[in-house]
């Protein structure tokens, strides 16, 4: 393994004339946080997988029984079930749970299907104060103890105990509420790992969730986690970003063996390896600055001695700051302009960055191999006072709906979304044009790719859950 990298951590087959992440840093005028100036590459021999992971109905159905049950995932967030009864419906393949808040401190998940003729409980996120089926009113608690069974004299004597309703895993962490179906998985603390650590100076528990953007998209949902976690893609699709979007000097962090946690830190303002020909630092300012406001005709002008990066920094800090009400002048330049992006297995990813207050959730749609929806979340602050903070906002983009139109996000952002998720639909054709078996995965910039695929592999080894 140590072979294939350099005294830097750098892989020694990447031979990009553009800087490293790690060269960019040491380059800004504020050194970045310790967590930023490490590395932790990985090389993964996986060059290539069959297309038919991506398209077939048997693969999605291993998946199904051997790893989404078995994994962590995001169901929502604790403010989404702030009151006691507050619930919330979260279905990932193979299985319907309800989220609910049934004491003050308590989330419990409660599988969604009656214990009589396994009716629907809960159709919609609503606000209860029980449980009760709608077909014949068999009836529970708040905290899935059996309230009511009707006509109790008709059935063969069971227990009120074995009429509880089933429970899967929950676990809290960063203000989200994380399910596993498995009795014997890990912990969550266990299973986010370096996650938390990564996290202990970029809190996820003072924001809350204020908008959640929903579309379908018609991709395999490793086709959409994979559309997110590289920057490779960003010179072709997102050509508009070449001058300025640092893809080539990207850093790919993978952690632990088969682990769940990935990152990669995207220097905002440099210029990819591929942009045609030299460049000085007022002209990445211009396409930088052009492309985050849509305007190319009033470009205030780098001052002397900035950097294109360091100025974007330096707007970021006061616009996102009054727009907050925050004092933000104590962020670095990496902190204040970069995506530093980390993944959760299977299907979560989560940002960290001042202008970034994202999280994205890709969850399989009616047990399809090529529908997807994404789940994307925007944070705002707390009020600081403890003042109550709006309900999420929740917009759902039907499939001619734009990013760029949707009101969450300015227009050269959502124009971002909609390349990618127009892209995302052409690829799942692409994959069953026929013609080759397998796609293939660069070695650098393709090895969160490798790592989600070597991952996924060591669950559909074991048997099937149930
Ligand atoms: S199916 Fe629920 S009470 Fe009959
Ligand atoms: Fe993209």
């Amino acid at each position: 393994m140590a072979d294939y990298f350099d005294s830097n951590g750098t892989p020694t087959y990447r031979d990009s004339p553009a800087p490293t992440y790690q060269e960019v840093i040491a380059s800004d005028p504020v050194a970045a946080p310790a967590r930023l100036r490490q590395t932790h590459p990985a090389h993964i021999e996986i060059p290539r997988v069959p297309r038919e992971r991506y398209t077939s109905q048997d693969f999605f159905d291993r998946e199904k029984e051997r790893m989404w049950s078995r994994t962590w995932q995001v169901a929502c967030r604790v403010e989404e079930v702030g009151e006691v009864g507050d619930c919330v419906l979260y279905d990932s393949p193979g299985a319907a749970l309800i989220i609910m808040r049934s004491a003050p401190d308590v989330i419990k998940a409660f599988y969604n299907g009656c214990l009589h003729r396994g009716m629907k409980l809960c159709a919609s996120d609503t606000s209860l104060n029980r449980i009760r089926c709608p077909y014949h009113g068999m009836t529970w608690n708040l905290d899935g103890s059996l309230q009511n069974l009707p006509a109790r004299w008709d059935f063969d004597p069971v227990a009120d105990s074995e009429l509880a309703l089933p429970e899967a895993r929950v676990g809290i962490w960063g203000g989200f509420v994380f399910v596993n179906r498995d009795p014997d998985a890990p912990s969550l603390e266990e299973y986010l790992g370096p996650l938390i650590d990564e996290f202990a100076d970029w809190s996820r528990d003072d924001v809350y969730l204020a908008t959640r953007v929903t579309k379908v998209l018609n991709a395999n949902w490793k086709c959409c986690m994979e559309a997110f976690i590289e920057a490779f893609h960003v010179a072709e699709l997102h050509s508009q970003a070449l001058p300025f979007g640092g893809d080539a000097s990207t850093q790919y962090d993978v952690w632990g063996e088969n682990g769940n946690v990935s990152r990669f830190c995207e220097p905002t303002g440099i210029p990819s390896d591929q942009y045609p020909t030299p460049i000085t630092e007022a002209e990445i300012w211009k396409a930088t600055f052009g492309a985050v406001t849509g305007d190319t005709n009033n470009v205030p002008p780098l001052p002397e001695g900035k950097t294109a990066r360091g100025f974007l920094a330096d707007m970021n800090r006061t616009e996102l700051g009054r727009i907050f009400g925050e004092d933000f002048s104590h962020l670095t330049d990496a902190e204040a302009c970069d995506p530093i992006q980390y993944s959760v297995f299977p299907n979560f990813i989560l940002f960290k960055g001042l202008p970034y207050p994202f999280a994205y959730r890709f969850v399989p749609v009616g047990d399809s191999p090529d529908h997807t929806r994404f789940d994307f979340m925007i944070f705002r602050p707390k009020p600081k006072d403890g003042s109550d903070f709006p309900y999420v906002d929740q917009i759902d983009l039907g499939p001619n709906d734009t990013y760029a139109d949707s009101g969450a996000f300015q227009p050269w952002h959502g124009l971002i979304y909609d390349q990618d998720c127009q892209n995302l639909g052409l690829q799942q054709e692409g994959l069953k044009a026929g013609g080759v078996k397998n796609v293939m995965f660069s070695r650098y910039q393709e090895v969160r790719l490798r790592f989600l695929h070597q991952t996924l592999m060591t669950y559909l080894e074991m048997k099937p859950m149930n």
